[in-house]
């Protein structure tokens, strides 16, 4: 593994040059390998991996396989790009992400989408499992982002700016495409699966909530929580993407009901939830324009 630090020697703080280098170099590796380029960027969250059978897959590289690249260490996350076709789009899939949680910085975290907007991608779609707050949600519905709360998280655009990227100060007030979310509102509606349009809070983790903490979101507007997400679309709004992100529920939020949330059952529930899942993730990438 090749030296990435990324803080400027003796001051500890972040190098936007030597990050990115390390973001081409993660390119560099990647156009190696295949010369795919891809328009549309998939974030697969927890058990929702298998999306990738849906795809005409051209070529497969496992995170490990390039320098740089962040590695998850989280079970039920594979940790490999598949470049592919879905509905005539030309895809790249992230099969597993990498958690703030883990003890990656928070520029790290990013990195992969950071990497696939530099190597063409224009549209972003995250997922992942969360938990419900409002209590109409329950587990196997799905919910796209009409906005997000990502002030309980260290933003990632913090340090200097990596100007080649985009802009110091980033306005984030239609950071999830309006049309894109829509769609899949829509594909749901055609399709019979539970999609809302919801707000989305994105926490540290590793640990879930305690019910006072679900209590203060609730009142801050939120109607879901999860580990991840948020951050990473505001690394790819900095880029100027296009943006969409769904949420699995895979459980109701600590103290909405009587149970309290397991790993075990985020993973279980997403897998159940997958053929739906990959329906409206098919749909929607093939309808957009
Ligand atoms: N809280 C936070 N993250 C989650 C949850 C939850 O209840 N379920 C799945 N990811």
């Amino acid at each position: 593994m090749e030296d990435r630090t990324i803080t400027e020697a003796g001051t500890g703080r972040f190098d936007a040059d030597a990050y990115y280098k390390v973001l081409l170099n993660c390119v560099r590796q990647i156009e190696e390998k295949t010369d795919f380029v891809p328009d549309v960027a998939v974030v697969l969250g927890s058990g929702l991996g298998h999306f990738v059978d849906a795809m005409e897959v051209v070529a497969e590289i496992p995170y490990r396989e390039i320098d740089g690249f962040p590695v998850s260490t989280v079970a039920g996350h594979q940790g490999k790009l598949v470049f592919g076709m879905v509905g005539g789009k030309k895809t790249a899939a992230m099969q597993g992400r990498v958690h703030y949680y883990e003890g990656y910085d928070v520029h790290d975290v990013v990195i992969p989408i950071r990497v696939l907007k530099l190597l063409g991608a224009g549209t972003a779609v995250f997922t992942n499992a969360v938990g419900a707050i409002n209590t109409e949600y329950r587990p196997g519905d799905f919910v796209v982002l009409r906005d997000h709360i990502s002030s309980f998280m260290p933003s990632p655009l913090v340090g200097e700016n990596v100007s080649e990227l985009g802009e110091r100060f980033t306005p984030v007030t239609d950071l999830y495409d309006e049309g894109l979310r829509e769609l899949a509102v829509s594909i749901g509606r055609e399709k019979e699966i539970r999609v809302h349009s919801g707000v989305f809070l994105q926490v540290t983790g590793p640990q879930y909530e305690t019910p006072a903490e679900i209590r203060m979101f609730r009142l801050l507007g939120a109607d879901t929580v999860g580990m991840s997400t948020a951050i990473e679309a505001t690394a790819a709004k900095h880029m100027g993407m296009r943006i969409c992100a769904i949420n699995c529920v895979t459980n109701m939020a600590a103290g909405i009901n009587d149970s309290s949330p397991s790993h075990e059952e985020v993973t279980a529930i997403a897998n159940k939830a997958g053929k739906d899942f990959s329906t409206l993730l098919t749909e929607l990438i093939t309808r957009m324009d």
